[in-house]
């Protein structure tokens, strides 16, 4: 049994593994449909709990899809509907009892440390479905898309991103990690990653480079990866922090700079991507999105000691 918390606690080998599985499943699945379960059943008599602590439309859907392709099937509670959120029930106690119901548990949540608390009562897998400090899942299936439309490993293509220092962000730099590509990421001085990512990033020799200037910032892209100024729940000036955005927003001038690149965004959008720039042929958003399904499968079954 694994847990799938942060990806700079999973050894390279094993993400490397999983995106190996996913690009073979879906392969294998090409003429079937959203509900026809892969070959072998894997996944058979499973039961995955997932439970959103935040708002969701993609995770959800492809966490669902992704069960039911190997055969198993989710449940999703709904926290106010738990003795849990209203204080009535202990962490450890709700642990246990998942653990003897479900095979897996996924959640999003806006605490870091719950998500630890339950790991360390739980006698089943825990995957992170995004949290204030990551979103796992998302990024190693953007590598996949990534290596899918160049046709290249990640190591030898030069990423970007453009705003904010955010959950998203950060997995990225754990990706860039583990993964080995060079990164560069375009953000306002002000809105810069934290102490602790920096050092995180100076203790792994890596080769993150940050710019003030998103013209800087994308020169040479093989990839522009983007994400919403504003997070759930960020508890900030909102109309100020915007405006502190205003001059790193992806527009058809900024692509000009990075021809080759690709538009990549986990979604929802907002006002940092032009809609020009969001519907041209440079943006892949749909099929990143689409993408979930396949690499959460492999997720999956690497945390139920399944992975082929
Ligand atoms: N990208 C992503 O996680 O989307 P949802 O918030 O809709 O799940
Ligand atoms: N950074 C965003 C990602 C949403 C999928 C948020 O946390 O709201």
């Amino acid at each position: 049994m694994k847990h799938f918390i942060n990806l700079k606690d999973i050894p390279a080998k094993d993400l490397r593994r999983i995106l190996i599985d996913a690009k073979k499943r879906k392969k294998a699945r090409k003429k079937l449909n959203n509900l026809d379960h892969d070959k072998g059943t894997p996944l058979k008599g499973k039961l995955l709990i997932q439970m959103f602590e935040k708002s969701s439309l993609r995770t959800r859907l492809s966490f669902f899809l992704a069960i039911s392709q190997l055969s198993g099937r989710t449940l999703t509670l709904r926290p106010d509907e738990l003795h849990l959120s209203k204080g009535g029930e202990s962490i450890e106690d709700t642990a246990k009892i998942l653990s003897s119901f479900g095979d897996a548990f996924m959640l999003r949540t806006d605490n870091d440390e719950k998500l630890e608390e339950f790991k360390k009562h739980l006698t089943i897998p825990i995957i992170n479905g995004l949290s204030p400090s990551s979103h796992p899942t998302q990024i190693l299936s953007d590598v996949f898309t990534v290596e899918e439309i160049k046709k290249k490993p990640i190591s030898k293509l030069n990423i970007t991103w453009i705003g904010d220092s955010n959950n998203v962000l950060n997995s990225l730099i754990a990706a860039s990690i583990k993964f080995s590509f060079k990164l560069k990421v375009g953000c306002p001085k002000k809105y810069q990653p934290n102490k602790n990512i920096m050092n995180y990033i100076k203790k792994n020799k890596n080769k993150i480079t940050i710019y003030n200037d998103p013209k800087k910032a994308v020169l040479g892209a093989d990839v522009i990866f983007s994400d919403k100024v504003i997070s759930m729940n960020d508890k900030v000036n909102k109309k100020k922090k915007l405006k502190d955005f205003k001059n790193f927003k992806i527009n058809r001038n900024l692509l000009k700079k990075c021809p080759r690149a690709i538009f990549l965004h986990c979604l929802p959008r907002g006002s940092e991507v032009d809609e020009n720039v969001f519907k041209s042929k440079q943006s892949k958003v749909w099929l990143q999105a689409l993408n979930r399904v396949h690499v959460q499968k492999s997720i999956l079954l690497y945390c139920l000691g399944k992975l082929r």
